[in-house]
Formats: structure tokens, sequence, C-alpha cells
């Protein structure tokens, strides 16, 4: 994907570089490089800085999808396959913005700083030392920067989005035998590692959705009524969400409630269990070695050392309790930090006309339940304000099957994103 972006934007005349990371920590696999790219160089012009993601989540038939996921496909006026919205497709979207410019022969209204990376998926590995070590090189100069990156909330109005939750990973490994046993001989004289795994995740969180970890709420910046009012205008309804999760499995009943427990509080998911049987069939085995993989996503005022404290500490206690035999480790696998900003900026006036002019009403403003580790990291270390302009919809399948992005979001999300860049270039550069 790499070597593609580059092959691409050099035909157009950018500038390209491709940074190695070296490997990823613990392992002998070399990280994705980082795809820095410059199209234009005019003291005269500002320089916004693009960012998106080339690396998706993964993906096989088996899981459900209904066509091949690698192999991109238009059906009933979408694009389906991995990577369509998450973050291919809006990654395609800068580079035919730079297309669209040349073909109908207008000159690009500012300079283009673009950063790709493909490790987003996991957390950013390597891409926060990066931007750190090249905040006056590389990145110098930087008027604004924008991530293409969300979603609308539903799927008929457009959102520009101030504020998205940090992500928090764990493994939690339990083992015991030296290899796995059979459950007719072993079931009842040893330890099990998935018996004593499953205790402890449930011991997270409730059914309900409430983290049982003592200690996170507590960090949990309190809901003031101004930020309660700001729900209230969102186009948001309980049917938006029984469409994309295609349920009524909702733990709440207001759009209020199931928002607010989205955007503004932290919430821990079980991802699965490395190491179990998990085929089709039914194996009599004692799994020797399980590993419990979850997540909680972050807040402010949650900082990642802080959550880590709380979280080893508990389960570490939990584990006590247990008195079990088999060995506990659990071990944090990456994090990426929330951020929180205010849509009162040139940058996001800028998104709004653009969205105005192509969608033909004004976007809401929202915050975000998922994570992008470095919108935080860009904002802090570059000093200039970051916005985040969504191309898909809210039922567009991400890290699901059948990934999809509606065509008219891909042909109005480039001309959203090139009219964004017309309105950066001239919009009076007010704001915090
Ligand atoms: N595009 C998503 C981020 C996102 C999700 C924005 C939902 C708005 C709404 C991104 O590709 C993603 O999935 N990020 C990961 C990051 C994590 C591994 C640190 C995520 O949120 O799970
Ligand atoms: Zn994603």
């Amino acid at each position: 994907m790499a070597h593609f972006i580059k092959g691409e934007l050099t035909a157009l005349g950018a500038e390209i570089e491709l940074r190695e990371l070296g490997k990823q920590e613990g392992t002998n696999v070399d990280l994705p490089p980082i795809v820095l790219g410059r199209y234009g160089n005019d003291p005269k012009k500002r320089n916004i800085l693009v960012y998106g993601h080339y690396d998706v989540q993964p993906a096989l038939v088996e899981d459900g999808w209904d066509t091949e996921p690698f192999q991109l496909v238009e059906k009933d006026g979408k694009l389906v396959g991995r990577g369509s919205t998450d973050d291919k497709g809006p990654v395609m979207g800068w580079i035919n913005s730079i297309q669209a410019h040349q073909k109908a022969g207008i000159e690009f209204p500012v300079n283009l700083v673009m950063c790709f990376e493909g490790m987003e998926e996991y957390g950013s590995d390597g891409l926060d030392d990066l931007i750190r070590a090249e905040k006056d090189k590389f990145f110098k100069g930087v008027d604004a920067t924008c991530i293409c990156d969300n979603y609308w909330l539903g799927t008929s109005h457009p959102v520009l989005t101030y504020g998205i939750r940090g992500c928090s990973y764990y493994s939690v490994t339990v083992s015991g035998p030296s290899a796995d046993l059979h459950s007719g001989i072993f079931g009842g004289m040893v330890s099990e590692p998935l018996i004593d795994l499953t205790h402890i995740l449930s011991k997270l969180v409730s059914p309900q959705g409430k983290i049982l970890i003592p200690g996170i709420m507590d960090m949990v910046v309190p809901l003031t009524p101004e930020e309660e009012k700001l729900y209230d205008d969102i186009k948001y309804s309980m049917d938006d969400l029984y469409a994309a999760t295609g349920s009524k499995t909702n733990l709440f009943d207001t759009e209020k409630e199931s928002l607010m427990a989205r955007w503004r509080y932290p919430t821990l998911s079980l991802h699965g269990v490395e190491g179990a049987f998990s085929a089709p069939g039914a194996k009599t085995v004692i799994p020797a070695k399980v590993s419990g993989k979850f997540s909680i996503r972050t807040v402010p005022n949650i900082t990642p050392r802080e959550l880590d404290e709380c979280v080893s500490k508990y389960v570490n206690t939990v584990w006590k309790e247990l008195g079990s035999k088999n060995k506990m480790e659990i071990k944090l696998m990456h994090d990426g930090m929330w951020w929180l900003s205010s849509p009162d900026h040139w940058n996001f006036e800028a998104a709004k006309k653009a969205t105005k002019a192509v969608w033909k009403v004004d976007p809401d403003f929202t915050r975000e339940g998922g994570s992008i580790p470095v919108t935080l990291t860009f904002e802090e270390e570059l000093k200039k304000n970051v916005l985040l302009l969504p191309m898909g919809r809210g039922d567009d399948g991400a890290h699901s099957i059948n990934e999809k992005l509606d065509l008219i979001n891909y042909i109005n999300g480039v001309k959203t994103l090139s009219a964004y860049l017309h309105y950066a270039a001239v919009q009076p550069m007010a704001g915090a």
C-alpha cells in the first residue's frame, strides 16, 4: 500500500518519501513505512497537513463477507471491500483531489503536506516519535491539520468531529499445563487456564456495560448542564443505532444516554480469546495457555498511566482471590490518548463551508467513540488546530463484514475535501 500510494502521488508530481520505522517491538517484523509527502511548495500558500492510514483490520470470507474482502466491488451504489471507508477510501480521496484539480486545470489552493501510516489499527506504532522528531523539519510551517478517518453519525447528515476517545488494549494470559490436555483424563484433576480466564474476564465489566474496575469512573470529568444541552440538537435516532447494528440490542433507551456512553464515558469491551478452541465441532481439550483480549476506551481526564495502574492492581487482586496454581500475566499491548477540542476555529469554519457547499446542509458538530491515536500528538506537537472531516456514513461497517462506502459519499467526499482546501486557503485565521 505504501508503495502504491507513493506511485500514485509521484505520478501526480508530489515529492514522496517512505520513512522506515525499524522492527515492531519484541518481534522481527518490519513496521510498515510512513508515507511522507508534499504537493506544492509555494510560500504564499497555506500548508495543510492531511493524515490517513492505509492499514486495515483483518478480514476473511469465512467471517461472513458476501464478497472477497480484498477485492473492491461496486454493488448497489456502494464500494464494498475491506478499507473502503476505514481508511483506504478517504486516503484515495486526497489523491483524487489532486487528480481532479489537474484534470480540470484548476490551481491547487494550498501546499498539501501528507502523512499516511500503516499501523493505525494497532495504535500507530512509531508515529508519535516520528512527529516529535520532524515537527521542526518535515512538519514545519503546517497551518492546520485535517484527518479524514471518521464517519457521519447516521446515514444522512454530515458531521464535523471535535473529540474522540482513547484506547488502551490489554491481554490477560493464563497458563498452566505444558501442553493442551485431554479433558476426559485430566479434567477435574488440574486447574484449567480457560476457566480461570473466564472468571477474570467476567469481573471486568457487567453485562449492562458497567466497568467493575475501581478508580476509572472517578477520573471522568463531570457532566455540566452546558455540555448536556449539546446533545439535544444532534441528529441521531435509536433507529440509526438499530440499523447500524442490525439489531435492537441497545443498552440505553434514549439517544442522549446512548451517545454519552459512546462519546464521554469510558467503556470496556471483550474482544476474544487467543489459544482457546474456536473451530466448529466439539473438541474435548483443555487448552494449556489462553490470552483474553480486552480494551478500554478512555475519555477526559483518564490518563493511560493511571488507568494501567487501576487495571493491573484490580486484575492482580482478582487473581489472588482466585488462589489458582496457574500463572497469570496482564499486559498493556498498546495505548492511545483521547482528544477533545473545540469547533470554534477557522479550520472547522472552512470544513463547515465545504460541507454546506457540497451537501447543502450545515454539518452537526460531534464527538466520537472510536480512536485515532495520533490526533492529540499532532495537536500538541505542531500546536495547530486539528479537524476530523469524515467521508463515510455511520452504517459503513468499519471493522465488520461487508464494509462499504456509498459511491455518493466517495464522490461528494472528494468534493468536500477539495472544497475544504479551497476555503482553508482563504479563511481568516480566527479561533484558538
Ligand atoms: N477510523 C477509526 C477511528 C474511528 C472509529 C473514528 C469510529 C470515529 C468513529 C480507526 O481506523 C480505528 O478503528 N482506530 C482504532 C484505534 C485503536 C486500535 C487504537 C480503534 O478505534 O479501534
Ligand atoms: Zn479502523
